[in-house]
């Protein structure tokens, strides 16, 4: 029975991944999801560390770390994740990369069509499942079609314990939204079949369900 709160470790918003000094793959987060979870978490009295990519917001009041790429994001998890006791990735990592960037702006030349060759970015949540010695892991699987199935797959891949199956690229839920519609998975049980809540109600339900996990170990 552990009696300390717990320290919490937190990803949020995307990731941008440059090709030339002035463009870049990336995504739609807004990073409000993990945001709710550090606020949250630090309401509950727990020290909270949160990495983020790119924000439209200022984070202030909590200990945090700005990356811009995946490669950087991984770097910062790498780094804190010894000192965590959960870690909760609700970042939006692109999985992918330009294999080479250039140093000036690539020109356009209206007759041509580019190739943009892609290389993979490391799997950071599955870096910390395999390394995880008695941390509580926390992923979030962004999901357009078989939500549930998909989520699953992830939970076992990257050695979970908690998932959030959330359905995106609908406009009522998702990247940027104040809602998500989301499934919660533990091993094997879906804790919370399909529901649409607003992300500040979830952020509070997964933080006293990961202190009560924490506090049970
Ligand atoms: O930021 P908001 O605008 O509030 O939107 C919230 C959200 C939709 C971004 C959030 O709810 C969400 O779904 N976050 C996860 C997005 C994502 O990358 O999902 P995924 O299924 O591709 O990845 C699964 C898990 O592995 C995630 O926890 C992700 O952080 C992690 N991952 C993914 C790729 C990678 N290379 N390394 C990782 O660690």
């Amino acid at each position: 029975m552990r009696n300390h709160l717990p320290r919490i470790l937190i990803t949020t918003g995307p990731t941008r991944e440059y090709f030339d000094p002035t463009r870049f793959l990336s995504n739609p987060s807004s990073g409000k999801m993990g945001w709710l979870l550090a606020q949250e978490a630090k309401a509950q009295g727990c020290p909270v560390k949160l990495i983020h990519g790119p924000l439209a917001f200022k984070v202030s009041d909590i200990p945090s770390i700005s990356v811009t790429s995946a490669l950087e994001m991984f770097k910062a998890v790498k780094k804190n994740f010894k000192d965590c006791d959960i870690l909760i990735m609700s970042a939006a990592v692109c999985d992918y990369r330009p294999q080479n960037t250039n140093q000036q702006k690539i020109k356009k030349s209206a007759s041509q069509n580019k190739i943009l060759h892609l290389v993979p970015n490391p799997d950071i949540l599955k870096w910390a499942g395999e390394h995880k010695e008695n941390q509580l892991l926390v992923g979030f699987a962004a999901e357009t079609e078989n939500i549930i199935q998909n989520a699953q797959k992830k939970l076992i891949q990257k050695n979970l314990n908690i998932i959030i199956a959330n359905e995106v690229g609908t406009d009522r839920a998702g990247f940027e939204s104040e809602y998500i519609k989301f499934s919660l998975l533990e091993h094997n049980d879906t804790i919370i079949p399909i529901k649409r809540w607003r992300k500040s109600k979830l952020a509070q339900f997964l933080i006293q369900l990961i202190l009560k996990k924490f506090h049970a170990h």
